[in-house]
């Protein structure tokens, strides 16, 4: 059966221990400079409907450095964006490439393309979910603090893909989460009652910021407005004053508390300047971890045939 990321949830806890574990692995490899190709003459395609810097060139980099080769399909120049049916792109393709990494808006069209195409898709970011950037974002966790067992992590801002995405690796994985939104900016419904009905830690939707950073480990915040939402951003500034991190919020939390962002941030917003260049804050090697997690997901799901010789490293 083809293997498709599409949520955190797609993967069992197994699994996501297995790829932080060989993540960090092939990451001290490559540090080192020592090669490891096991994507020689495999290709990926990389349709992105939305802008990204992180995302695009850590999947360019990461297929570059696994011995294979990207193609990145913007919607602009590709029949895609001229209306051509997901179920007909993703036919096409997949008699192309050995996997598909898309960005989009509705998290339907992925979901759509992983039921038309026979190779596997990746969700780099739909409005519903970012699992890439999550999964990372527990890997830097375990780099940082040795583990996520036992931790409590606070996400303070808006209840968007983000938000959604580390619920699910709350659940799956078992770390204590604890959300502060505004009204009506709550994360989405039904991934958290799944998530809390599955979960053996605590999930919660708490009253204030302060609240969520109290005694955390991880304070975590994204953008006020995310991509698709920029004609909501001036009603959006309103709503979610005093959902920040800054330096307050940040004495709420513990001593060697973390302080994450998936990038890109607007200082002043969500973040102030001085937490994110202050000393907890780890955002600039949470993007660096991209790669590494990436390459990582790449042979997993693309290296079928040799599938039994990663799982000896
Ligand atoms: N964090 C993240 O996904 O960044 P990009 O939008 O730059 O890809
Ligand atoms: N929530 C943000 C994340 C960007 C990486 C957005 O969707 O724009």
């Amino acid at each position: 059966m083809i293997k498709h990321l599409l949520t955190i949830s797609d993967l069992t806890k197994n699994e996501i221990d297995a790829i932080f574990e060989k993540t960090s692995f092939f990451k001290e490899r490559q540090t080192r400079r020592i090669p490891h190709n096991p994507l020689i003459g495999k290709s990926i395609g990389l349709i992105f409907d939305k802008a990204s810097t992180r995302t695009r060139v850590s999947f360019e980099v990461a297929m570059h450095q696994l011995g294979g080769h990207a193609i990145f399909i913007s919607h602009r120049d590709s029949q895609i964006g001229r209306g051509e049916p997901i179920k007909d792109s993703a036919r096409v393709l997949s008699r192309y490439v050995d996997g598909i990494v898309i960005r989009t808006f509705g998290h339907n069209i992925v979901e759509e393309f992983a039921r038309y195409s026979t190779v596997p898709i990746i969700n780099g970011l739909t409005d519903l979910h970012h699992p890439c950037q999550v999964l990372t974002d527990v890997f830097t966790i375990i780099e940082k603090k040795g583990s996520y067992r036992g931790l409590k992590v606070a996400w303070i801002g808006d209840g968007n893909n983000m938000a959604n995405s580390w619920i699910e690796a709350a659940s799956r994985l078992g770390f204590d989460l604890a959300i502060a939104c505004p009204d009506g900016y709550l994360p989405d419904k039904d991934i958290l009652e799944r998530a809390k009905k599955e979960a053996k830690s605590k999930i919660e939707i708490v009253k204030s910021p302060k609240d969520a950073a109290k005694d955390a480990d991880v304070l975590n915040t994204d953008v006020w407005a995310s991509m698709g939402q920029e004609e909501e951003i001036e009603k959006r500034k309103k709503a979610f004053k005093g959902y920040q991190i800054n330096s307050e919020i940040l004495k709420l939390a513990k001593k060697d508390a973390i302080v994450m962002h998936c990038l890109p941030a607007h200082r002043g917003e969500e973040i102030t300047d001085e937490v994110m260049e202050g000393q907890n804050s780890f955002v600039f090697d949470q993007a660096g971890n991209r790669l590494h997690v990436q390459k990582v997901i790449l042979e997993k799901l693309l290296n079928t045939e040799t599938r039994n010789e990663i799982q000896e490293f």
